[in-house]
């Protein structure tokens, strides 16, 4: 597996792998691995030659400056969870000044009011940072295919959005969620839980099934309220927002139309660690 460390490197590497006609799958990250991600390099294996990760904790997407201090960072540990996955060709590692080679700032973005959702409102300016950093990393690696899980099915929807308006030329695919045995969504964050408290957070995985059972059986604020009563009576935990929204629109809905699709979207604060999930309803 090629590290590569700066801009300058990585533009000759891609430029010799397009001489050889190579079809390039990407899935960008901020280190801290796990299954998860490792998930979406399963998933560009299938359909390209050539295999590439970054991991680069993109400041500009971090509305809160201790979050992004807290941020894990082992690039030691990523880098040999990559190279013994054997799923990637070339990991990209860039520092700030390659991705902002001027002021360390987001541009602004109109994603049709989907940066104004769930996500958009906890964290202001969070999705023009992931914007700004997705789009230099398409443009200096130029991907023909780039996997996004549905862990974070908004950031997916945006970076579909942003890629409809620019016309730029890379296929995006979710890749559905990467779960632990006992349910729980893996995530970056999860690190920062002791072993019991994972447990614990296992209830939030377990709500989003009930509620798969208890939709279009009783109505959506029926369903808020159980979710809102299930969380009271958990130690330790506060529910940050839970709602159903259409998956196109991310607008939360009361009520469902028999032919449209429908997400259960929750955030938890287990411990002061933020988790977030979500589920398609059938
Ligand atoms: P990060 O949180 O490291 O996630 C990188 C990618 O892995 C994202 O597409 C995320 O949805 C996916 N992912 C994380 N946990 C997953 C799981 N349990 N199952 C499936 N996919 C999972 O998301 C980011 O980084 C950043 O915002 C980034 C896109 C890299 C821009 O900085």
């Amino acid at each position: 597996m090629e590290v590569i460390k700066n801009k300058k490197t990585l533009q000759d590497f891609i430029e010799r792998q397009k001489e050889m006609g190579k079809k390039i799958g990407f899935a960008p990250t901020m280190g801290a691995l796990h299954k998860g991600h490792l998930s979406l390099y399963e998933e560009a294996r299938k359909d390209n030659d050539l295999v590439i990760s970054s991991v680069f904790v993109n400041p500009t997407q971090f509305n809160n400056p201790e979050d992004l201090e807290k941020y894990p960072r082992d690039i030691n540990r990523d880098i040999l969870i990559l190279e013994n996955s054997g799923l990637v060709d070339a990991v990209y590692i860039p520092e700030v000044a390659d991705i902002y080679p001027e002021k360390t700032e987001s541009k602004h973005y109109d994603f049709d009011g989907l940066e104004n959702e769930m996500e958009g409102k906890s964290r202001p300016g969070h999705f023009d940072g992931v914007g700004t950093v997705v789009e230099e990393l398409f443009r200096q690696i130029q991907p023909d295919n780039a996997y996004f899980g549905e862990k974070d099915f908004q950031q997916l929807a945006i970076i579909k959005k942003m890629v409809e308006k620019k016309h730029l030329p890379v296929k995006i695919t979710g890749v559905s969620i990467f779960r632990a045995e006992n349910g729980l969504a893996l995530s970056s964050r999860n690190q920062r839980l002791h072993e019991d408290r994972k447990e614990a957070a296992k209830i939030i995985y377990q709500t989003l099934v009930k509620v798969n059972d208890w939709f279009r059986v009783i109505t959506i604020p029926e369903i808020k309220e159980r979710v809102t009563d299930i969380f009271d009576h958990q130690q330790g935990m506060k529910l940050e927002y839970f709602l159903i929204a259409d998956e196109n629109t991310l607008k939360e809905t009361d009520f469902f139309y028999k032919d449209r699709n429908y997400r259960a979207f929750i955030v938890v604060v287990v411990d002061g660690v933020r988790l977030i999930d979500n589920m398609h309803m059938d």
